[in-house]
């Protein structure tokens, strides 16, 4: 086989307009270099979140997140160290790492401060840790913007989703009762998990009072959909709801707002030590390689997957 010349021989998704996953493109580059105090990793996986297609749609962001094109695509990643620039202690070529890194992750490689790195403990998949940077971080700090305490009844709204399976099962391992929204599909999943499930929509209002008729103590919110409204309605102090999807509750009443950008590299490394020791799960909606970036995003923007998409850039597909 000819080999790649070595100014092509690394790809990234790039975008060079806003717009639909039409935007997306794959672009081939030379491999990066680590400065000093950098390390080179061979991303292996790289998580698909709906914060990214909100970024290249060119949508009006809540966050102060900086956008100018053309753009490199992508936050969460996983894969080896390859390379260890001048002056990096603590790293070995080889090592299995995960993190984020805006714009950058949905490549074959990336450079970064090895500090923003966490090691991927024995038993979590490459696919599980390139998928958990952001929904490991936002659910552990929307679950510790409330103290959950046994006796609770907590509403996790998109149960399913990405933030959600992981925000409903810290919560029941407070001790918690927890109710959770999701379509029919995924209520034999999310029963397994511990968790009620409630489907959503008309009637859902019904259904809680019916499922937890002394009160419902907490809401996280996940999804918005009316989640913030529903709980005022039903009682639930402003207090007790945290929603890190409705900016426009969040505008109209005091309730909280805590979400990823409350936890950091430790918190990252507590949910994925829980994962890989199989006390709470990840599941992985599907894996994608990095060249069907489109369809990756196009299933995220459907609403409806179940636990995380990834792409993967090893051509055979999925890693482990
Ligand atoms: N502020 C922050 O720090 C932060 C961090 C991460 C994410 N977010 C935001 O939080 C939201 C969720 O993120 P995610 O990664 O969890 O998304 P996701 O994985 O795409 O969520 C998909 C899930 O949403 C469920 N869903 C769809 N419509 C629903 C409805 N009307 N009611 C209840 N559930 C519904 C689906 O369930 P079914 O398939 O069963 O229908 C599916 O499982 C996004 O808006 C994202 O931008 C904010």
């Amino acid at each position: 086989m000819t080999p790649e010349p070595a100014d092509t021989a690394s790809r990234r998704v790039v975008f060079r307009r806003f717009g639909g996953p039409e935007v997306l493109e794959i672009e081939r580059r030379a491999i990066p270099l680590p400065a000093p105090g950098e390390v080179l990793v061979r991303v292996a996986a790289a998580g698909v979140n709906p914060v990214d297609w909100k970024l290249f749609s060119g949508q009006p962001m809540h966050d102060p997140y900086e956008r100018s094109l053309p753009s490199g695509n992508g936050y969460d990643f996983s894969g080896t160290i390859e390379g260890l620039g001048d002056s990096v202690d603590g790293w070995r070529i080889g090592e299995a790492v995960f993190g984020g890194l805006r714009y950058h992750a949905q490549a074959d490689h990336l450079v970064i401060d090895p500090a923003r790195l966490v090691r991927v403990p024995v038993g979590l998949s490459l696919p599980e840790a390139g998928a958990l940077n952001v929904t490991g971080r936002t659910a552990v700090a929307s679950v510790a913007s409330q103290r959950i305490i046994p006796g609770d009844v907590v509403l996790v709204s998109g149960a399913a989703g990405g933030v959600g399976i992981l925000t409903a099962q810290l919560c029941a391992r407070q001790g918690a009762r927890v109710l959770g929204t999701a379509g029919p599909g995924n209520h034999a999943l999310l029963r397994r998990l511990g968790i009620e499930p409630l489907s959503y929509g008309d009637g859902l209002a019904d259904a809680l009072r019916i499922a937890a008729p002394d009160g419902i103590t907490t809401v996280l919110d996940t999804v918005g959909h009316g989640t913030v409204d529903l709980a005022l309605a039903l009682g639930v102090p402003a207090d007790r709801i945290n929603s890190i999807a409705d900016y426009d509750a969040r505008a109209r009443h005091p309730i909280r707002g805590v979400g990823g950008a409350s936890a950091g590299a430790c918190e990252l490394r507590g949910i994925a030590q829980l994962i890989a020791d199989g006390a709470v799960e990840l599941p992985i909606d599907s894996v994608h390689p990095l060249e069907d970036v489109r369809e990756a995003y196009t299933r995220s923007m459907s609403g409806h997957a179940t636990g995380k998409i990834v792409l993967s850039t090893t051509p055979a597909g999925p890693i482990s």
